[in-house]
């Protein structure tokens, strides 16, 4: 089935589940703010039903919600040229992701890589919520038809798993009504590594706080962490391949890139023979410049949690508005009586 049948519509969403970090930022965020400025109809979505599939403080998810609301605000988000919303709002995605629970097969779960890593050798003891989760998140990109998803490479294997399920209802149900989505992976930001060990993701339930830069961190917290990244003794090269053997430089230079706009190679020949006591004061400079003034527009916007609430709900009308009749199109297309 060709996509050019559907409107382009983006859809993407972030777990309330701790601090957003760098990552989150330049995987997801920061490319959320290009795709809504440049025109194309934008969902975004606070993912609080994904997030409780591993405990969850009630209060803590409350204010992790409305923190990641206002990061997503201050990061340039705008409620007037986005829909911006919680999920749970929404009841359309639960409904559309029990009936993907009904279309996905067990064998498509059981090879999810990211419930492999999550559970590790705890899987009896997981949440079912935890191994159906791509169901859901499926539910949540196709509750709006939605054509494009802009993610970090963790996510591509879940945005995959939703175009099979598309693909078996259009199938089973011999329609045409889902597109298949396409993961949006590019730029230098898509898998940011741990500062403190470059063969793993930065990633907010890592142990150890010094392995990433949440955009809650004020200034000298982020200088500190970049100054105490692991690097290694060589100056950095000219060219892309003298970093392939060379993670933590590599990540950094991933990073500096990721903020300024450039591509790694560009940053290469402005930073070329440089040690990383040279480079690291550099890289803080504009990752300070770059973040403090996000992280002050989020402490301002959460002083008034009412506000961030309403910006939520008229959201979640929006959504609800467009999701409704696809949910119920959906419910005709299996079967389901709809009569009052
Ligand atoms: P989550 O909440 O783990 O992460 C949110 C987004 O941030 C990206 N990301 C990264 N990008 C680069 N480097 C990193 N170190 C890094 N860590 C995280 C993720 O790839 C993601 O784009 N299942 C999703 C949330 C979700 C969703 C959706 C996304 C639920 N429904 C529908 C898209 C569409 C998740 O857990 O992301």
């Amino acid at each position: 089935m060709t996509e050019a049948a559907f409107t382009p519509r983006v859809f993407s969403g972030i777990q309330p589940s701790g601090n957003l970090t760098l990552g989150n930022y330049l995987g997801a965020v920061k490319r959320f703010v290009e795709m809504q400025n440049s025109g194309i109809e934008t969902i975004y979505c606070v993912v609080d039903m994904h997030a409780i599939t591993v405990w969850q403080d009630p209060e803590a998810l409350r204010r992790q919600t409305r923190e990641l609301t206002a990061a997503y605000l201050a990061c340039g988000l705008d409620p007037k040229k986005s829909i911006l919303f919680n999920q749970s709002q929404v009841s359309a995605h639960a409904e559309l992701g029990w009936l993907f629970n009904c279309v996905a097969r067990l064998g498509w779960m059981n090879r999810m890589t990211q419930f492999k890593d999550k559970a590790g050798k705890n899987a009896e003891k997981m949440s079912l919520g935890l191994y159906a989760y791509p169901s859901l998140m499926a539910a949540d990109i196709l509750a709006y038809k939605a054509t494009h998803v802009p993610v970090g490479e963790d996510q591509k294997q879940h945005v995959e798993l939703t175009r099979d399920i598309a693909n078996k209802f259009n199938h089973d149900f011999k329609t045409n009504f889902f597109p298949e989505p396409e993961p949006i992976i590019d730029g230098a930001g898509t898998r940011v590594m741990s500062l403190r060990d470059g063969s793993k993701k930065m990633s907010k339930s890592d142990p150890s706080d010094m392995s990433r830069i949440n955009m809650t961190d004020d200034a000298d917290a982020i200088a500190k962490k970049i100054r105490k990244a692991k690097t290694d003794p060589e100056p950095l090269p000219d060219n892309m391949d003298g970093l392939a053997d060379r993670p933590e430089a590599r990540n950094l230079i991933n990073i500096y890139a990721g903020i300024s706009g450039q591509t790694p190679a560009e940053v290469l020949t402005e930073v070329a023979g440089q040690q990383f006591g040279q480079f690291k004061p550099l890289l803080a400079d504009l990752a300070v410049a770059h973040l403090a003034p996000i992280a002050d527009e989020m402490g301002r916007l959460m002083a008034d949690p009412a506000e961030i609430d309403r910006i939520l709900g008229d959201g979640a009308n929006r959504a609800a508005e467009i999701a409704e009749p696809i949910l119920a199109d959906a419910y005709d297309i299996v079967g389901m009586i709809r009569s009052r």
